[in-house]
């Protein structure tokens, strides 16, 4: 479904529940990442696009104050929100997103006007492609919407992030909330995660596309392990000295090597490594360098495997085949994305060589795992958007 159209449905279903047209809609996408893999609370460079998957919430004033209803036009399923006093946690959980932003406007002296909500989201849940910041970034921009009150796209993304913090307890980076909120078509983001820099870098050769696969597994072991390899990173930075990895040379931490464990060690290479590897692949990709970019991405993958112990079975699985079909066949390529432990690959390929691919990894990754995978092109899309209003 293109946005106008996705638009257009969530615009019906609102018409459908509350009886009357919507007055504002507004979308924020997801993303894929295709390099700079938990580099971001490091300090370090992510590259990030925005998605053609979007969540999208048609909205009008609500009769009833203090409140605003939330309808989930997919699971059929809405959510109350008290909005009189302070937002707190509630149900449903994915309620969470929502309430974490509203509560993160009131803390900006934001009062949050009462309103009836439809929503939806073309993100898959789960699937690492940060459903949850689409989210928290058009519930954002549908109260910049209605209050008519634009915030800077930094702070918007920062408020989003804090409500990932607080609401849902997950002590993500930065890179989900800012390419939702900041990507633009045709464009992936080189986010310096310190200075919080941004450089367009333009994506638009058209003999180049971007394959999502969608391994279709969750470990739950995801949530814990993050945090762990957060800690683990601190770790790393406090033994060689330096405030963030960010700021360590390979040989800073060849020489401190034996004042850590052999797994933080590898940690920090992995972090160290792949914040060379995101400037070295954008480089490439100013320069329309694909083979050199693909070498990185796999480079990428091979130290989230080993170094950092974020892939899975599944996820080795897509690289493996992708490796096979080579750059014979097309693919320059390809990596894990995302926090990892299930989720996405993201697969540099020839773009016409997409259907091909597609139905090549598409069987052996049946064969292999006896699991369908979803896979899908993106061209770099827009950030969060406010489509009517
Ligand atoms: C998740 C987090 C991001 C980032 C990635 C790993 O998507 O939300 O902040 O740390 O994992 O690169």
């Amino acid at each position: 479904m293109t946005l106008k159209e996705l638009a257009a449905h969530v615009a019906a279903e609102f018409q459908q529940h509350y009886g009357r047209a919507p007055r504002w809609i507004v979308a924020a996408p997801g993303r894929v990442n295709v390099i700079g893999e938990h580099t971001d609370y490091n300090d370090g460079f992510v590259l990030p696009m925005a998605i053609e998957r979007y969540a999208v919430m048609a909205a009008d004033a609500a009769a009833t104050p203090g409140r605003i209803s939330v309808y989930d036009t997919h699971f059929k399923e809405s959510a109350v929100i008290d909005v009189a006093g302070p937002v707190t946690k509630g149900q449903p959980k994915w309620s969470n997103y929502i309430r974490g932003v509203l509560a993160g406007f009131q803390q900006r002296g934001q009062k949050i006007p009462a309103l009836d909500v439809a929503f939806m989201s073309t993100v898959p849940l789960g699937g690492g492609l940060s459903s949850s910041a689409a989210l928290e970034v058009c519930t954002a921009t549908l109260i910049e919407a209605a209050t008519g009150k634009a915030i800077d796209p930094v702070e918007k993304a920062l408020l989003a992030q804090k409500a990932e913090h607080e609401f849902a307890g997950v002590p993500c980076g930065i890179m989900d909330q800012f390419i939702s909120a900041l990507g633009r078509e045709g464009h992936l983001l080189l986010l310096d995660c310190r200075t919080r820099q941004t450089e367009l870098v333009p994506m638009s050769d058209p003999s180049v596309a971007l394959l999502v696969v969608n391994t279709n597994v969750k470990h739950e072991l995801g949530s814990g392990e993050y945090a762990k390899r957060r800690a683990e990173c601190e770790q790393a930075a406090k033994i060689i000295g330096v405030k963030s990895l960010r700021d360590a040379t390979p040989e800073q931490l060849e020489q401190a090597k034996d004042k850590m464990s052999e797994v933080v060690y590898r940690r920090a290479r992995h972090v160290i490594g792949e914040i060379e590897r995101t400037t070295h692949a954008a480089e490439g990709i100013r320069q329309s360098n694909w083979p050199t970019v693909g070498q990185f991405m796999y480079a990428s993958h091979y130290a989230l495997r080993d170094d950092y112990e974020v892939s899975c079975k599944e996820l080795d699985a897509v690289v493996a085949i992708a490796e096979n079909i080579g750059a014979r066949g097309g693919v320059y390529g390809c990596r894990m994305t995302g926090g990892g432990f299930g989720g996405c690959c993201v697969a540099l390929v020839k773009a016409g060589a997409v259907d091909a691919i597609t139905q090549t990894i598409a069987t052996e990754y049946q064969a292999k795992t006896g699991i369908a995978a979803a896979i899908f092109a993106s061209r770099p899309a827009a950030g969060a958007t406010i489509i009517k209003g």
